[in-house]
């Protein structure tokens, strides 16, 4: 466990986000996807929060462990769960946490409808099912709109208490690009011959971050927002223009400088006797890839007291170097704080473009060692 290293966490900044998202699309409910230890921010004190403090209601996890964590610990709340990937309700005792929990699965196959369906003990249960428009990964077959209906109406089922698809590519333009104009087209078809046959939709939802940032889906009873709650854009660089999302990052990623030395041009650093690319000083700071800092860093700008460092040589288990060129070398400390992203949005998005990943994974990287602290 790391001592100084640390990632903070300002809970007040999710709740501005929330605000920014509710100005957004002031009409919609929200399902908050929390997924993978709610990207990385840590899912028990994210989701306290939003319960007690925000008043989110509804959240989804990916797998049903996920689930099962947060109905442990926070025993003492009342919000609705969903489990979106994996249901595993082929298990017969999978089954009997979701009656016994209250925990709902979406459903994506026929298997997995069959198994609720034929269930008497599942009868009174709300049914949520997601439909495959065109991301080609989970989701039932259009094409079985009608023999779902007739199930449902076999079982005396009325009603799909949530319908909803998922877009492969909301990063981009979703009122110019074609999959995503099909993916809505073809949730518009479903919708309506649902409808039509007499089986009521009561809630649906189409909408992740990227498409709620440019303000599509929200016709929807609820949109399903991951990304944007915790800050960063959803949107390629390319289309940002087409975001109206102004959100700030809810964390800061800190650690401190270990030691520093003068180093000149071709001098080897470290692993790999990486040579030094000119004359200038080395921080050797207290992250490494034990930690979440991850080697696809190298290279990238990090600002420190208005100077630009460059993350050099190989990025080590417990520390990485930042080397800064003589002339724009910072006035340093042993021991001093040193800040690889906080609450600047436009900050955080360029680490992510330099090191060629996606904010998701910036967050999501981090591992155990370094703690949280919530503010
Ligand atoms: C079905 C579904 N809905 C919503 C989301 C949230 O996506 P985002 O984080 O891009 O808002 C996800 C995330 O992967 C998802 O799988």
């Amino acid at each position: 466990m790391r001592f100084r290293s640390r990632h903070l966490i300002d809970l007040e900044v999710l709740g501005k986000n929330f605000k920014k998202l509710k100005t957004l699309c002031p009409n919609n409910k929200f399902i908050f996807m929390v997924k993978a230890d709610a990207y990385g921010h840590g899912v028990i004190p994210i989701v306290r929060h939003s319960v007690t403090e925000l008043g989110i209601t509804e959240f989804g996890c990916a797998s049903l462990g996920e689930a099962l964590l947060l109905r442990d610990e926070l025993f003492d709340l009342e919000f609705e769960l969903y489990v979106f990937s994996d249901v595993q309700l082929d298990l017969e005792e999978c089954a009997e946490i979701y009656l016994n929990r209250r925990i709902i699965p979406v459903i994506s196959n026929n298997e997995d409808l069959d198994n609720i369906l034929e269930n008497t003990a599942f009868k009174r249960f709300p049914i949520f099912l997601k439909f495959n428009t065109g991301m080609n990964r989970l989701g039932l077959d259009m094409l079985d709109v009608d023999s779902i209906t007739s199930k449902l109406k076999e079982k005396g089922r009325k009603s799909i208490h949530h319908l909803m698809t998922h877009f492969s590519s909301s990063s981009l333009s979703m009122k110019k690009n074609k999959k995503n104009i099909a993916q809505r087209e073809n949730f518009s078809k479903i919708k309506e011959a649902f409808t039509s046959a007499g089986i009521e939709i009561e809630n649906s939802s189409i909408s992740n971050s990227g498409a709620i940032e440019q303000k599509v889906g929200l016709e929807e009873t609820h949109v399903r927002p991951g990304l944007i709650l915790y800050g960063p854009s959803s949107l390629l660089p390319q289309y940002s223009y087409l975001g109206h999302w102004t959100g700030e990052i809810i964390s800061r990623l800190e650690t401190y400088i270990i030691r520093f030395f003068n180093v000149k041009k071709g001098q080897p650093i470290g692993y790999g006797a990486t040579p030094c690319p000119d004359d200038g000083v080395v921080a050797i700071i207290a992250l490494g890839y034990g930690d979440g800092f991850s080697t696809r860093y190298i290279g990238a700008r990090l600002k420190h007291k208005g100077k630009i460092g460059v993350v050099a040589g190989r990025v080590n288990m417990d520390m990485a170097q930042i080397f800064f060129k003589k002339g724009e070398v910072p006035d340093l400390e042993v021991g001093e704080l040193f800040t690889v992203w906080d609450n600047d949005l436009e900050g955080f998005q360029k680490f992510s473009i330099e090191t060629k990943t996606i904010p998701y994974e910036v967050f999501i990287h981090l591992t155990n060692r370094v703690p949280k602290i919530y503010c």
